[in-house]
C-alpha cells in the first residue's frame, strides 16, 4: 500500500500514521521528521532552520532528494505512508513522476480534517519523546513518567497560525488534483484519538496493492 497523510498542523498525521504502518508492516516517511533530525544532528542549512522555525515550507527540491532516496530503500519496497509530502504541487507532479517510472501508483491520499482552533491547541501542547518518537499530548495523551520530552521550535502559537495559513494556500490545488484521480479521501480528523483511528482505517480498507505487512492487533499510541 502507498498512501498519503495530508492535512493541517496538528491535525494528527503523524500519530495516526504511526499506527497505520504498525498495522500495515510499512515504513512512515515523514519529511518534518527527517528534517528535524537533519537539523539535530547539524547538518540542516540555517536558512532551512529558519525557514521551519518561522513555519514556512523548505524548498521543493530539498524534501524532492529526501523521499527519491527514502523510498528507494528496502523497507519500502512493498509500500510506504507518506506523511506530509507532498505539500505543493510541483512535489506531487514530482512524485507522480518518480512512482511511474519504478512502475508504482498511489493507492490512497488522506486528507484529515480539522478546524483551526482545535489545531492551535493540539499543536501548542504537543510533546515528543525524544528518544522514542512517540507524539504526546498533553491534555488529551498524557506522556508517562520518565519520558524525555521536548517541544518542537515551531510548535509556538504564532508560528502554528503561520503554518496553517500556508497549508490552506497549498492544498487549495492539492486535494483536487487527487480528488480528480478518485484517491482522495476527506477524513473529520475531529473526535478522540481512537475514533479518528477507526475513521482512518476504514479509509483505507482494500487498498493493499502489495499485501503482507505484518499486521497488528488494535491501535496503541503509548508506544
Ligand atoms: P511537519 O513535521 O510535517 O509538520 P506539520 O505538517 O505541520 O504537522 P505536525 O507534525 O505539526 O502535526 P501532525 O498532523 O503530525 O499532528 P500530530 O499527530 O503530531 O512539518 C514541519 C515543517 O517542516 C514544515 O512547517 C516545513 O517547514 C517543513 N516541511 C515538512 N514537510 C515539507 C514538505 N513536504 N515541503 C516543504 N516543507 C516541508 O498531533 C498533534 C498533537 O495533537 C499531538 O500532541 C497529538 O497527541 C494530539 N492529537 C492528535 N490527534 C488527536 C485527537 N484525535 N484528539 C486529541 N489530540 C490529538
Amino acid at each position: 500500500m502507498r498512501v498519503v497523510f495530508v492535512g493541517p498542523p496538528g491535525a494528527g498525521k503523524g500519530t495516526q500514521a504511526k499506527v497505520v504502518c504498525s498495522q500495515y508492516g510499512i515504513p512512515q516517511i515523514s519529511t518534518g521528521d527527517m528534517l528535524r533530525a537533519a537539523k539535530a544532528q547539524g547538518k540542516l542549512p540555517l536558512e532551512l532552520v529558519a525557514a521551519m522555525a518561522a513555519g514556512s515550507l523548505v524548498p521543493d527540491d530539498v524534501v524532492i532528494g529526501l523521499i527519491d532516496e527514502r523510498t528507494r530503500q528496502a523497507d519500502a519496497a512493498a509500500g510506504f505512508l507518506l506523511d506530509g509530502f507532498p505539500r505543493t504541487m510541483a512535489q506531487a507532479e514530482t512524485l507522480d513522476a518518480m512512482l511511474t517510472a519504478r512502475g508504482m501508483k498511489l493507492d490512497r491520499v488522506l486528507a484529515l480534517e480539522v478546524p483551526r482552533e482545535l489545531l492551535i491547541e493540539r499543536a501548542v501542547l504537543r510533546r515528543t519523546d525524544k528518544r522514542t518518537g512517540q507524539i504526546y499530548h498533553l491534555k488529551y495523551n498524557p506522556p508517562p513518567p520518565g519520558a524525555d520530552l521536548e517541544h518542537r521550535a515551531d510548535d509556538r502559537e504564532e508560528v502554528v497560525g503561520k503554518r496553517f495559513d500556508t497549508y490552506e494556500a497549498m492544498t487549495a490545488e492539492l486535494l483536487p488534483y487527487y480528488e480528480k484521480r478518485g484517491i482522495l479521501r476527506r477524513i473529520d480528523g475531529g473526535g478522540t484519538l481512537e475514533e479518528v483511528t477507526a475513521r482512518v482505517l476504514e479509509a483505507l480498507a482494500g487498498t493493499e496493492s502489495t499485501p503482507g505487512g505484518a499486521r497488528r492487533e488494535g491501535p496503541s499510541f503509548h508506544g
